[in-house]
């Protein structure tokens, strides 16, 4: 049974997010997602995320391809998740490329494409624009 962990804020959800967590658990038996909370977004962007924490953690967790939602407090906790949840895998979109090497030692990190033209912060660009 290969334990499969991912992280993302998953705001304004979109096909992108659909497809990195179907493909995520596509690299193995059990998914388990951590969803970043309000304040770790705030703390990061200086704003905070337009869906709520609970609703995106909702969102997220109702999908067939994903078995375990948890909130990701901080950037800091990573290689702690990944113990806690006892992750074989991490899984991260491209545009991590090479940032989450460090937690080699304690899982295999693969890296997917992202899928292309599509991000929460386009979008949100497009809305206010109309
Ligand atoms: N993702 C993806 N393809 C996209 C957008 C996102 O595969 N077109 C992946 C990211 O690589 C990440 C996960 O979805 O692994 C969650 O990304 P998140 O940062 O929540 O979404 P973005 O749309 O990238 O948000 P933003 O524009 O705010 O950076």
């Amino acid at each position: 049974m290969k334990r499969i962990i991912t992280f993302g804020t998953f705001d304004v959800f979109h096909i992108g997010h659909l497809r990195i967590l179907q493909r995520s658990r596509d690299c193995g038996d059990y998914l388990i997602v951590g969803v970043s909370s309000d304040r770790m977004n705030f703390n990061k962007k200086d704003r905070y995320p337009v869906i709520p924490q609970n609703q995106r953690r909702e969102i997220v967790q109702s999908l067939k391809c994903v078995d375990e939602v948890f909130f990701e407090e901080s950037l800091d906790l990573k290689g702690q998740y990944i113990l806690e949840n006892k992750a074989d895998v991490l899984v991260m979109g491209d545009d991590w490329a090479g940032r989450f090497d460090e937690f080699k030692n304690i899982c295999d990190v693969i890296y997917l494409p992202r899928t292309p033209s599509v991000s929460t912060t386009s979008l949100i660009e497009i809305i206010k624009e109309i």
